[in-house]
């Protein structure tokens, strides 16, 4: 049995507060998009096996053996194959969306019936970002990106990637400790693009916004240099994913944002151009 693992971007990324429990309180749009790491799932033996191909992950970074056994009954097994095609650590939740797709996975194969609550709950405990997964497509998150609300889907919207090479250790946590009081917004402008995706509108470049702007040239000093590279390529302005330090940039067709591709220098680090997906897309084993 095979599963699609899609990345996300967030079109806004809103950092409250700090909350008693060390992490911070968000309100987020976020939004997966077609570019996707690929799980194939086996059941047999007595223990899970998990094969990453294409990206080394360090066996206590892999979410997916986490997932696996939190899912798993005593002497429960399974192979999984791993295909990362979504650049680790970059902002883009691979990690997240393997861990996702992982209890989908498993609960299909091992024929668990598991409530999506109980799932959702599950996926929690795996990362802030791994419930958004069991949803894909458009949605708000809050509390500490936990709670999911889904919104209807965006109409397709083409992007470019650009993914820097990066080797951060506790890089999210690392992003979220340079934030301070001041970075600390209220919500409205997620407020407001949430109101304007419900008209049915393409996400409006002006009304993106993700806090980590503000620090990410002190965390990833070659950032600078990157935006200017996709600029100079045709970007007519740039956002971080995430907590980055992977950056797109809209464009305006499926040409358009292949020809920003196309003249951006192959050296420079993983580009990709990518769309954004409805929530059947995303769910579906095809995306
Ligand atoms: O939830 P997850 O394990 O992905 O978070 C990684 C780190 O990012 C946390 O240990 C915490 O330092 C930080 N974080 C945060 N507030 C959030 C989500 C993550 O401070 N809402």
């Amino acid at each position: 049995m095979r599963l699609q693992a899609a990345a996300k971007i967030n079109w806004t990324l809103e950092v409250l507060g700090r909350r008693s429990d060390g992490y911070h309180e968000l309100r987020t749009l976020m939004q997966t998009i077609n570019l996707c790491d690929e799980l194939e799932f086996a059941s047999g033996g007595k223990e899970v096996r998990v094969q990453v191909e294409g990206y080394h992950l360090a066996e206590e970074d892999n979410l997916v053996l986490k997932a696996a056994r939190l899912l798993a009954d005593e002497n429960q097994g399974a192979i999984i194959r791993l295909h990362k095609r979504i650049p680790p650590a970059a902002g883009l939740g691979g990690g997240s969306s393997d861990a996702a797709a992982t209890l989908r996975g498993l609960s299909q194969i091992w024929g668990k019936q598991i409530p999506r609550e109980e799932l959702r709950a599950w996926a929690s405990t795996l990362g802030s970002d791994v419930p958004f997964f069991l949803y894909g497509g458009t949605a708000l998150a809050s509390g500490r990106g936990e709670i999911i609300e889904p919104l209807r889907d965006i109409p397709q919207t083409w992007l470019v990637l650009l993914a820097p090479p990066t080797e951060l250790q506790g890089k999210t946590a690392r992003m979220y400790a340079e934030l301070i009081a001041s970075h600390h917004t209220d919500g409205t402008d997620t407020k407001e693009l949430r109101h304007s995706i419900e008209q049915g509108n393409k996400p409006d470049p002006g009304l993106l916004f993700n806090i980590f702007e503000m620090v990410a040239d002190r965390v990833f000093p070659q950032l600078r240099e990157y935006r200017q590279r996709l600029l100079d390529a045709g970007a007519r302005r740039t956002h971080l994913a995430g907590s980055g330090p992977a950056l797109f940039a809209l464009a305006d067709s499926e040409e358009a944002g292949r020809a920003i591709l196309s003249r951006l220098d192959p050296g420079l680090g993983q580009a990709f151009l990518a769309r954004s997906l409805t929530r059947d897309e995303s769910l579906a084993s095809g995306a």
